[in-house]
């Protein structure tokens, strides 16, 4: 038998509960809030965010739409809601982006990495190095590309170069999540200026270096403009800048039957290969990404060549 008082205690917390707006509820008045703040893909961010908070998934929130949400979660909801309809990115909220299959940590140190980025990553493993090949990835950033090729092939030995101590600090984070720390060699510096020791020594040279132009960047949505990291975007004023010293690095780095992999900006196939060609580079091929835009160059080196500049 229940006594009095546990049994007032239990109808006021049924009251309460009654009177909390259930989740089909708060997600509705979420999507229209984000909605009138502008926000694209409001339902899908709204829904994104409110799984994660309930350790579900969007499918979650259907089953569970008839559930009151509980206040704490409530509030949490709403701080969320507040920093989306601001634009911030959902994976800054998330903490959290999905990159060749795996969770990165992303925050403000570091570019989120991006779907088209992927096709770096599938180009490199169908180059099929021999065992051991030695990978350096030029900008690294999160460490999306050099923690995705050390997961997927285990026996290549990988370094990646930043200029940001920042972003080595995420990157190094994410080869720990991913438990390929012990095989990622993470240095900072500055492309033109690689460590000594690498010279001649990689198999394959991979990097998606900033590549946006000054006037470009003025263009971007909020939640690029405002908050990835601006150098790790804009190359200069006209967008080929960090390629101009990148590919003459990325030559010297390659042993002489080594390729470079690089993410190109849109529209730029012919003058970046055109830098390639005078960098030494050779078989200069360009790919599309899923869209259809020519995006990520694939060079060799060449082993007859020196470079020219
Ligand atoms: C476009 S982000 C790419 C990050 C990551 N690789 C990705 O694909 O998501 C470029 C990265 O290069 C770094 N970076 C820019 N200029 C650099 C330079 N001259 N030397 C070294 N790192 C540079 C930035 O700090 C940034 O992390």
């Amino acid at each position: 038998m229940r006594s009095a008082a546990e049994r007032v205690v239990r109808e006021d917390r049924v009251r309460r509960a009654g009177a909390a707006p259930s989740i089909g509820q708060r997600l509705t008045e979420a999507i229209s809030a984000l909605e009138n703040a502008g926000v694209p893909e409001a339902r899908l961010n709204a829904e994104l965010l409110l799984a994660d908070l309930l350790g579900t998934d969007r499918g979650g929130l259907l089953v569970r739409r008839r559930e009151p949400l509980k206040p704490a979660l409530a509030e949490r909801y709403e701080v969320m809601l507040r920093r989306r309809a601001g634009r911030e990115p959902l994976q800054h909220i998330l903490g959290a982006q999905e990159f060749y299959g795996l969770s990165f940590r992303v925050d403000r140190r570091v570019l989120i990495p991006r779907p088209e980025t992927e096709g770096l990553v599938d180009a490199a493993l169908a180059l099929d190095l021999p065992r051991r090949a030695r990978v350096v990835d030029l900008g690294t950033g999160s460490g999306c590309l050099a923690v995705a090729l050390a997961v997927e092939r285990r026996d290549l030995r990988v370094a990646g170069l930043d200029c940001s101590p920042e972003a080595l600090e995420v990157a190094r984070h994410n080869a720990r999540r991913h438990a390929v720390d012990d095989r990622i060699d993470f240095r900072e510096g500055r492309i033109a200026r690689p460590p000594e020791e690498w010279r001649g020594a990689m198999d394959l040279v991979v990097s998606n270096p900033p590549y946006v132009s000054e006037q470009d960047w003025n263009g971007l949505e909020p939640e690029v403009r405002d908050h990835d990291p601006r150098e790790a975007l804009v190359a200069g004023p006209t967008g080929l800048e960090v390629f101009e010293e990148l590919l003459p690095a990325a030559f010297g780095l390659l042993r002489p039957d080594g390729v470079f992999i690089a993410e190109i900006g849109c529209g730029t196939e012919s003058a970046v290969g055109s830098l390639a060609a005078t960098a030494g580079f050779r078989a200069i091929d360009v790919r599309p990404d899923l869209r259809g835009i020519p995006r990520v160059l694939v060079a060799e080196r060449g082993a007859d060549r020196e470079a020219r500049t």
